[in-house]
């Protein structure tokens, strides 16, 4: 595990005071940076929590937000933080989403593309903002949306 990741983990788990209360918002967090939860996450939660691993997927599988299968192809992140928000960012995700035929967190059944809101990329200036990998797009409209998507197909 990327020690980023175990840095993050670890910081959550403090906050709860390593309570299993800690597990949603760790799983939370890890979702947003990998695209996914991993066996390896799973099994580091389980023993820092002192759980079963399989409680731990039973929680993972019962959320639609979390998902076990590493992200499609393409990572589409778009900000959903309030000056995006103020701006628009929730028509883009509804865009996004009819455009995909996907909802928040899920891969496209061709596997080309993962959809996730996240909080602010950096991008306040450009709001709204999203950046597929490591492309940035601001200024977005629908119009905008549906024209960088279709680009891709
Ligand atoms: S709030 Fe959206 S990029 Fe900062």
């Amino acid at each position: 595990m990327k020690s980023k990741l175990k840095e993050g983990i670890e910081k959550v788990l403090a906050e709860y005071g390593g309570r299993r209360l800690a597990l949603l918002p760790a799983l939370h967090l890890v979702q947003e940076r990998e695209g996914h939860i991993s066996e390896e996450v799973i099994s580091y939660l389980a023993s820092r929590l002192s759980l079963p691993s399989v409680d731990v997927y039973g929680v993972v599988t019962f959320y639609s937000l979390f998902s076990l299968e590493k992200g499609g192809k393409n990572i589409i992140r778009v900000c959903v933080s309030l000056p995006c928000y103020l701006r628009g960012s929730n028509q883009i995700l509804e865009t996004l989403k009819e455009e995909l035929g996907i909802k928040e967190y899920e891969t496209t059944p061709d596997k080309r593309f993962t959809l996730e809101p996240v909080s602010c990329l950096g991008l306040c200036d450009q709001a709204p903002a999203m950046m597929i990998n490591d492309a940035i797009y601001g200024a977005l409209t629908r119009r905008k949306v549906k024209k960088i998507i279709r680009g891709f197909k």
